[in-house]
Formats: C-alpha cells, sequence, structure tokens
C-alpha cells in the first residue's frame, strides 16, 4: 500500500512525498513511488502514531473507571497507537511477577492498541524486580502515598531498587516528596490543596531521585515546573515527561473543575503553567498521566486524585502547533520517538524504514469541539470538554491495519500486541 502526496513528518523534517508499507512495516518513503494499491493523502499530514508513557488503565483491580479494552480505544481514537500502562494497585498490584504475567495475558487478550507494561517498586520486592527487568518496559516508584499505597518510604530501599532493576531501563519516580507535603493537605478545599501539594515537595523528591540514582537511568514523571524541568535536566542520566493538564489547565480552572481538576501532582499558578510551555525545548516527553475516576467518586467529598488524558492530548498539542506554540517535528519528538526511545521500544515512534506502520492521517485544517459523547474512556468526562480543536485525526494506522477511521474503531480487542 502506499499513501500518496502527503507531508510526512520525519525525525527532523517535513518531507513532501509518499510512505510505503507491506506487511505491518514501512517499506519506502519517497517522490513519486509506484504500486497497485494507493491511496491520496493530498493536503494531509502523516505522523508516528504518538506513544503514551504513562497511562493507568485500572486493569485489574479498578475496570469500573477503566479496562484495556476501553482505555485502548480512547488511546486510539486519540492517535495514540502504544500505550505504556502504569503497575495497577489492586487485583493483584503490579509488583510480583506472577501478577505482570496474568496483566500481560490481560492485555493481549483485550487491547485494541500496542502495549507495554511498568512494574511497581515496593519496600521489599527486590528479588522481583530483578527478574521483572526483561519483561517490563520501566519501574515505577512513588515518594508519596499517591500511588495506591506503593510508596517507598527508605533510602534503603530506593537505593537497592536503583542497583537492582534492569540498568537499561529507566526508573520512573513520582517525586512529590511525601515529608514535604502538609499532613492537613487532604482535608483542603481543591484550589488551596493543589497550592499546599507544593512544586517544593517535587523539587525536593527530584533532588533525592536524582542524587541517589549515582548515574542509573531515570525518568521524572509529571514536572509541572520551569525550575523542577531545569534540576532534572542538569543531570545527564535523567530523562523528563510533562503532563497536557498540567500545560493546559491551572489553579484558576479549578473554580469550575473542583475535584474533576484535583491530579498528583496537582494544577499549578497561571505564571507557572505558562513558563512550562517555555520549557518545550528541553523536556524530553508529553505523557497523559491518563488517570480515570468514575464521577461517583470525583463527586465525593474525598475524591481521587486523577484526570483522564489519552484521547485528547494529541488533538490539543495539534492545536498549539496550530497556534504557533511548537512545530509538528518537536511535537512528533515529544510524543513519538523520545517516548519510545527512552522505553526502548525499537520499532515505535518514528517514520521509517523497517519501522512499524504505526501512522496517523491528520487535517491539520479542520477545527472541531470536543463533546462528551464522543469520548470513549469508561469514565465519560474530560476536563477539556467543550474545547475548540484544529487539528483532526482522520485515520489511525497501527502495524499496517486501519485501526479507526473517521470515529469508528475498525479492529477487535486482542489486535493490540506487547511492543518491545
Ligand atoms: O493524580 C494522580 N492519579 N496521580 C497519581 O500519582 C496516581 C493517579 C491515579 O492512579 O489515579
Ligand atoms: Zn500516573
Amino acid at each position: 500500500m502506499i499513501i500518496k502526496d502527503a507531508k510526512i513528518v520525519l525525525r527532523n523534517r517535513i518531507f513532501d512525498g509518499d510512505l510505503q508499507y507491506e506487511r505491518g512495516k514501512i517499506k519506502r518513503i519517497g517522490k513519486n513511488l509506484s504500486g497497485d494499491e494507493k491511496i491520496s493523502a493530498s493536503g494531509h499530514y502523516i505522523l508516528p502514531g504518538a506513544v503514551d508513557a504513562h497511562v493507568h488503565f485500572r486493569d485489574p483491580g479498578g475496570t469500573q473507571k477503566e479496562d484495556f479494552e476501553s482505555g485502548s480505544i480512547a488511546a486510539l481514537a486519540g492517535g495514540v497507537t502504544t500505550v505504556m500502562d502504569m503497575p495497577s494497585y489492586s487485583g493483584p498490584a503490579t509488583t510480583t511477577i506472577k501478577a505482570l504475567k496474568a496483566k500481560l495475558k490481560l492485555a493481549k487478550e483485550k487491547s485494541c492498541c500496542d502495549y507495554a507494561l511498568h512494574f511497581g517498586a515496593t519496600q521489599n520486592n527486590f528479588k522481583e524486580v530483578k527478574k521483572a527487568g526483561k519483561l517490563c518496559a520501566g519501574l515505577k516508584m512513588f515518594f508519596s502515598k499517591s500511588g495506591g499505597g506503593m510508596q517507598l518510604s527508605t533510602r534503603k530501599a530506593i537505593e537497592k531498587h536503583f542497583e537492582t532493576f534492569n540498568r537499561k531501563k529507566p526508573v520512573i519516580i513520582h517525586c512529590e516528596e511525601e515529608e514535604a507535603i502538609p499532613e492537613n493537605a487532604e482535608e483542603l478545599a481543591p484550589s488551596e490543596r493543589a497550592t499546599a501539594r507544593s512544586a517544593r515537595a517535587m523539587m525536593v523528591g527530584i533532588s533525592k531521585a536524582c542524587i541517589l540514582a549515582n548515574g542509573r537511568k531515570l525518568h521524572v514523571a509529571h514536572a509541572t515546573t520551569a525550575e523542577e524541568i531545569d534540576l532534572a535536566k542538569s543531570f545527564p542520566n535523567v530523562t523528563c515527561e510533562v503532563t497536557p493538564h498540567h500545560l493546559f489547565l491551572s489553579i484558576k480552572d479549578l473554580e469550575l473543575l473542583g475535584n474533576y481538576g484535583k491530579t498528583n501532582p496537582p494544577l499549578r499558578r497561571e505564571a507557572e503553567r505558562l513558563a512550562l510551555w517555555n520549557r518545550l525545548d528541553s523536556i524530553d516527553i508529553i505523557a497523559s498521566d491518563h488517570a480515570p475516576h468514575t464521577r461517583k467518586e470525583k463527586e465525593s467529598v474525598s475524591a481521587p486524585p486523577g484526570v483522564p488524558g489519552v484521547e485528547t492530548m494529541l488533538p490539543l498539542m495539534l492545536t498549539a502547533v496550530n497556534d504557533g506554540k511548537l512545530s509538528l517535528v518537536r511535537l512528533c519528538q515529544l510524543m513519538c520517538s523520545r517516548p519510545a526511545e527512552i522505553f526502548g521500544l525499537k520499532k515505535k515512534g518514528e517514520l521509517a524504514v523497517g519501522k512499524d506502520a504505526d501512522f496517523l492521517i491528520v487535517d491539520m485544517n479542520e477545527s472541531w469541539r470536543l463533546h462528551e459523547e464522543d469520548l470513549h474512556s469508561k469514565c465519560g468526562w474530560s476536563p477539556f470538554v467543550n474545547y475548540g480543536m484544529k487539528g483532526k485525526i482522520r485515520s489511525v494506522v497501527l502495524r499496517g491495519k486501519e485501526a479507526y477511521y473517521d470515529g469508528k474503531l475498525l479492529i477487535k480487542p486482542g489486535y493490540g500486541k506487547l511492543a518491545r
């Protein structure tokens, strides 16, 4: 199959030409390619499928909020062809090899998009972590209670994991330091809570992680301020990520969103949000931290933190490209090639000969509005409902097969494969 006359987003430039793929792989990229089957993409862009390195699909343990099927359909609808799923907190927690293998089986049966799994660190699962090195993409560690009780609370345990886990793969850290969060933070109203659970708690955790890492690969999840990014990026072995909600929302939005905007780490002040956009050149990746919770949970007094995002992340960033905030080439580095590179997914993230034919056909000129009824996540809401977007994903191709077209899913659960 040949896609003709497209604007093809390569690693460092946009190439006007054709893309040919065969048996699920990209075969040729060039001018005037000839072959039997062709489709014209004149006027449209071809982007690599996005790779989201940070999603919580809640399967097993929280399938009333999301499961591998609903989460992966939401991913495809949002142009994400590969997800990396964070450890489940229960059902059982992804902190043993047995649980990891059971989750791999579950993803294989239910996922529509390609996937890799992250493993969870606990105070004492060192033997399991050592064995997990081959099977997972990264090791997730929490410095706060945010991660369903998976908190690492002693220096000894942190250091032991840093030494034990596969050196070629990153340890991913939720850096909010519990000791630096006021004890009453969770009793406060949304905007006071956001201020109390400060960026300082992130700075303390990032410093601790980077120093204890002693040169090993580390990945700082969801940095929220320019200062955190500068600190993390002053260490050559450390990569970092920013979420769309920290780029597009601030404490100001909590007035309307209430607990629907409650997340860890929290939204920051408007000035800090704006400053994040000036760091798009120094961060490594954008990842959604897709953390769905039901409406019922979000409307309760002790609402859990987390916002969904896997389906809206790319449309929001395409809109930012149209607003002149970054180039399409940079967007694809942040959301496709770099996440694949950091987590060792060799066939993903780039339009190049030999890579998996995972790509999106995008109309950059189409304006549209996000409607709640069009969302695919089981949670059924998004803080970005009613947002005006510009840049529409027309078609999503995964390993050479059209998986999503014009709002319709064209493949079945189980099509998704483990990405390595
Ligand atoms: O807001 C958050 N929600 N932060 C986390 O660290 C966990 C996540 C979740 O799993 O709901
Ligand atoms: Zn997360």
